[in-house]
């Protein structure tokens, strides 16, 4: 039985008082309970304070990214065993603002190749984390353009092909894999539940040829994009998902405590 996980990620919001504010606040609002997992991916200037607040509590804190060399001329990053240090259970890899694929784009569009993740990226960062037991959540999902092509699943099955190419189903065996319509992230519009559903398994259906059966079994399918309150039960209801990656709803304590009891 797959445990249910929610995971905030709070992208590049909140500094160390806001952060500390919102974590006492929906400590507040949550019971505590083991039968569902949380954990909270801060920006990494405030992964140790999060960490802090959680010590006590089943909670648990994570980072949005990582580079997957150890340690080195790598200017801006942040390794593996760094994120060890500091307490990260898990770690966002992939994430469609990383690959340069935005939903709602408030940017310069001739910024984008400055987001130069690619499946290959994706790939060393999976082993480098798994190198350093840090559980990955392996995001994937589809463009606008891409889902009106009707390429949403062939696009999906080579992105996790990509990311777990040369991985055994036995190290990915408590992995995390997110699906996210980039359409629906920071948008405001969810995938119709019933369709996320679908998508879902089958990104597990495709677990089952890139990995195996068991590994297949055991992960967590997470959907994101646009969660909220109202949304997610009946998200968190279908067989194949298991929970969700929450962004904009995960920075205010309220809508995630929600969320979290949907689970
Ligand atoms: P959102 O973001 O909930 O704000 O749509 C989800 C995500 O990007 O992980």
């Amino acid at each position: 039985m797959r445990k249910k996980l929610v995971v905030g990620n709070w992208k590049m919001n909140l500094t160390r008082s806001e952060a500390s504010a919102t974590i006492e606040s929906l400590l507040l609002m949550i019971e505590p309970t083991t039968e569902i997992e949380v954990a909270i991916c801060p920006t990494y200037l405030t992964i140790e304070t999060v960490g802090q607040l959680f010590k006590r509590t089943h909670f648990k804190v994570g980072a949005q990214d990582v580079f997957w060399m150890n340690s080195g001329a790598f200017t801006g990053n942040v390794s593996a065993p760094m994120l060890k240090d500091v307490g990260c259970h898990f770690c966002i890899v992939g994430h469609s603002e990383t690959r340069g694929r935005f939903g709602k784009l408030d940017i310069p569009e001739s910024t984008i190749p400055y987001f130069s993740e690619t499946d290959e990226t994706v790939n060393l960062k999976i082993k480098s984390l798994l190198y350093h037991s840090i559980h990955p959540i392996l995001c994937c999902g589809e463009t606008l353009a891409e889902r009106e092509a009707g390429q949403t699943d062939e696009v999906i099955q080579a992105q996790l092909k990509g990311a777990l190419s040369g991985i055994e189903g036995a190290e990915f065996h408590d992995g995390v894999v997110a699906y996210e319509p980039v359409w629906a992230i920071g948008t405001g519009k969810t995938c119709d539940t019933a369709e996320a559903g679908r998508v879902c398994t089958m990104i597990r259906k495709a677990l089952v040829e890139i990995l195996d059966e068991s590994a297949a079994a055991s992960i967590r399918i997470l959907y994101g994009g646009s969660v909220k309150g109202s949304n997610a039960g009946e998200l968190f209801a279908q067989p194949d998902i298991d929970g969700g990656l929450v962004g904009g709803a995960s920075l205010v304590a309220e809508d995630f405590s929600k969320i979290i009891q949907s689970a």
